[in-house]
């Protein structure tokens, strides 16, 4: 369980979280919202890119914003970027193992076994020693997928992860990702302007517009909700929370 507590983000003049309260559960639970609504930010802000100028996050009852960044990696934060960042020059599998390396579960003997098992739970069909940079955008977020699943996460931050790719191509990353909570046992965010992948994915979502939450509870309900709908049309003031 993930237990935000009126998060604060600024950047000079922007306050892209303003006192944001939250909880997601368990599962894969959706984070939507317009563009600069703050989703990246708060992301941002649970695996340590950005401290917050207030507030507390609560993750599996331990004091997230006190871990230095590295150590949220290694307790079992992980995350995907809406550019992805898996290093052009190294293979498949390096990737992979670079991640598993600042895991809990950094060790020589199950670092192998568990890289090739994040690939083939990800689908990737490429052979491990194949250089990242030969790679289509449909099999680099697959490794981005790969690297977040690996060594056992308890926290993943989707950004966006089929951004670009065609519809049948986020269709298997949409399957992967709504398997990661039941293989892993993590919780999983997924933030996305894809109303069908968020849709597919997640039981719960919460929607985000200039900072603020304007909506949390189950997915159908919420996407239907006017008040979301209008902050996506860009005519919502957006200050009043709706439980839906
Ligand atoms: N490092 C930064 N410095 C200054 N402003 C920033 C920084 N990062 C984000 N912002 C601003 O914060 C606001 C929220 O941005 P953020 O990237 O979190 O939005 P988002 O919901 O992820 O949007 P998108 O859907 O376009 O990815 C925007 O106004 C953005 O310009
Ligand atoms: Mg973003």
């Amino acid at each position: 369980m993930i237990e935000v507590e009126e998060l604060t983000v600024r950047f000079g003049g922007v306050t892209p979280l303003d006192g944001t309260t939250l909880t997601f559960e368990a599962g894969t639970c959706g984070l939507i919202g317009p563009n600069g609504a703050g989703k990246t930010t708060f992301f941002n802000v649970l695996s340590g890119f950005v401290r917050p100028v207030g507030g507390s996050v609560r993750a599996f009852g331990e004091n997230l914003l006190a871990m230095p960044h590295y150590r949220r990696a290694r307790w079992g934060v992980r995350r995907t970027f809406q550019t992805e960042q898996a290093i052009e020059e190294l293979s498949i599998a390096e990737n992979v193992a670079l991640v598993h390396e600042h895991s809990r579960r950094n060790g020589r003997r199950s670092r192998r076994t568990d890289v090739l098992e994040a690939l083939e739970f990800v689908g990737l069909e490429v052979t491990p020693t194949t250089r990242v940079g030969t790679l289509g955008s449909r099999d680099r977020r697959l490794v981005e997928l790969a690297r977040a699943v690996v060594g056992n996460p308890r926290l993943v931050l989707l950004d966006e992860p089929a951004a670009g790719l065609p519809d049948e191509e986020t269709d298997h990353i949409g399957q992967v990702i709504r398997r990661i909570p039941e293989r892993t046992g993590a919780l999983v965010i997924l933030a996305d302007h894809d109303m069908n992948l968020v849709s597919g994915c997640c039981a719960t979502t919460a929607v985000l517009d200039f900072g603020a939450l304007i909506a949390i509870g189950p997915t159908d309900r919420v996407l239907r909700d006017e008040h979301v709908v209008r902050a996506y049309l860009g005519t919502d003031p957006g200050t009043q929370v709706v439980e839906v």
